[in-house]
């Protein structure tokens, strides 16, 4: 069983608010804090994608790099720039909290990425938290 892996990093910066139509504007303030700010805030996000699987024999790769960038970066450009919760319809109604956002990448990417390829996404907000997803996270 094969478990060579291969990761790239990439990024987008976005903006969005945390803010939960079922809680009040008190309790909203105090569990998001800062991150309830009414006119948003931004990130610079950070994205490390892991693929998994065995390289082509005719490559020695998992996959070519230009092939992975394309697919990443076509996808992450939707998000860019943009403010999250007013332009990407997912976060309609779900609140655009790192649990959220990489689950959310975790969908798109395994649509769009060679078949049982993907294999853990790690989302960085901030410098102190990052968010995991994957096969064994
Ligand atoms: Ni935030």
């Amino acid at each position: 069983m094969s478990r060579i892996s291969l990761t790239r990093i990439y990024s987008f910066s976005a903006a969005h608010r945390l803010n939960s139509t079922i809680l009040s504007d008190e309790e909203n303030k105090q569990i998001f804090d800062k991150c309830n700010n009414y006119y948003g805030h931004g990130h610079d996000y950070s994205v490390e994608v892991t693929l998994r699987g065995k390289p082509n024999p005719a490559t020695g790769m998992i996959i070519p790099l230009p092939e992975f960038d394309t697919v990443v970066t076509e996808f992450l450009a939707t998000l860019e720039h943009k403010h999250l919760d007013m332009e990407v319809p997912y976060f309609k109604d779900k609140i655009s909290t790192g649990e959220n956002i990489v689950q959310y990448l975790w969908n798109e990417l395994e649509q769009r990425l060679p078949s049982g390829k993907l294999f853990h996404i790690r989302l960085w907000e901030t410098n102190n938290n990052y968010f995991d997803i994957g096969k064994d996270a």
